[in-house]
């Protein structure tokens, strides 16, 4: 049986980070349509950051064709239903990626987190916590929209980074996604990156253009992160199954990555004991009674 995890007790949350040097950022890597590009800034990004000595792990919370696996040429023989219906531990199913990056592979079963037993959500939730303490990064590539797994996912992460392009659909849908995580986690971390732009001209002024949508109507600040150029190098790495980032070094997608990596890197947020909150919330979120 699992073990019972007590996360409303803020003492053990504190406790935790004491024991443990490490305590993963969230990031969740969200959009509001689908094809922007959130599969390949996932991977590529966590690349970036294992470039700077850093233990990056992509969740595959996006249940699309092109997913993280494909995108890496990688087969695995487990994934997170595993752990779900509690044969495997995370540990066990992560599955070593090029660049020194690692993967938790994803499963359908996540696209209703709330609707799986209690039983089922406590071994996913258990998953995450070990996973946390192990790593410096966990980058979850979500579904794109307001489906449940996103939201959940975003709205428990300690940064959501949100990926748009210039399509004015796209731009549309982000704010909507950004509203819908907004309404279910009030202090949530809006970071934006702005994919397949021509220049850092245009990416500015789509930056613009939300941040002040953003302020005027849901009066919240929407950071920029950095954009990522239109680059055919990206199409060829998906189609050589090898992230771009590796297999093009000096491509001007891989320097927008790099750049978006080492902004990471230097712009921490809080302190760790703020982040030790991602469980209790992602508890919240998927239903889990914080005093179970
Ligand atoms: N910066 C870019 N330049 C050119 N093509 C890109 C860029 N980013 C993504 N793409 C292409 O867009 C498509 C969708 O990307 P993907 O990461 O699968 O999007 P999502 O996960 O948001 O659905 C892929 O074929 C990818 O090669
Ligand atoms: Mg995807």
């Amino acid at each position: 049986m699992t073990e019972e995890i007590r996360l409303d007790q803020a003492q053990n949350l504190r406790e935790l980070v004491k024991q443990n040097g490490r305590l993963a950022r969230v990031l969740a890597v969200t959009s509001g349509k689908g094809g922007v590009g959130k599969t390949s800034t996932s991977v590529n990004l966590a690349i970036a950051l294992a470039a700077h000595k850093k233990r990056a792990i992509v969740l595959d919370a996006d249940l699309g064709l092109a997913n993280v696996e494909v995108l890496m040429g990688l087969n695995s023989l487990y994934n997170l239903q595993h752990v779900i219906d509690g044969e495997k531990t995370i540990m066990q199913i992560l599955v070593q990626g090029p660049g020194g990056i690692e993967v938790v592979p994803g499963t359908s079963g996540l696209a209703k987190l709330a609707d799986l037993s209690a039983a089922a959500r406590q071994n996913v939730l258990k998953g995450l916590k070990d996973l946390q303490e192990q790593t410096d990064f966990i980058i979850i590539d979500t579904m794109a929209g307001i489906g449940q797994n996103a939201i959940s996912f975003a709205a428990a992460a300690d940064e959501v980074l949100v990926v748009t392009t210039p399509e004015p659909s796209a731009i549309v849908d982000a704010y909507a996604t950004i509203k819908t995580i907004q309404a279910v986690r009030e202090d949530a971390v809006f970071r934006l990156i702005v994919n397949m732009v021509a220049s850092s001209q245009q990416a500015l002024a789509v930056t613009t253009n939300l941040t002040r949508v953003a302020q005027q109507y849901l009066g919240l600040r929407l950071s920029y992160l950095g954009h990522i150029l239109r680059d055919p190098h990206v199409a060829q790495g998906v189609m050589q199954t090898q992230p771009f980032t590796l297999r093009f070094p000096n491509a001007p997608a891989t320097k927008c990555v790099n750049d978006l990596a080492t902004r990471l890197i230097q712009q921490k947020p809080e302190n760790k004991e703020a982040r030790a909150g991602f469980f209790h919330r992602f508890a919240q979120t998927i239903g889990i009674a914080s005093n179970a």
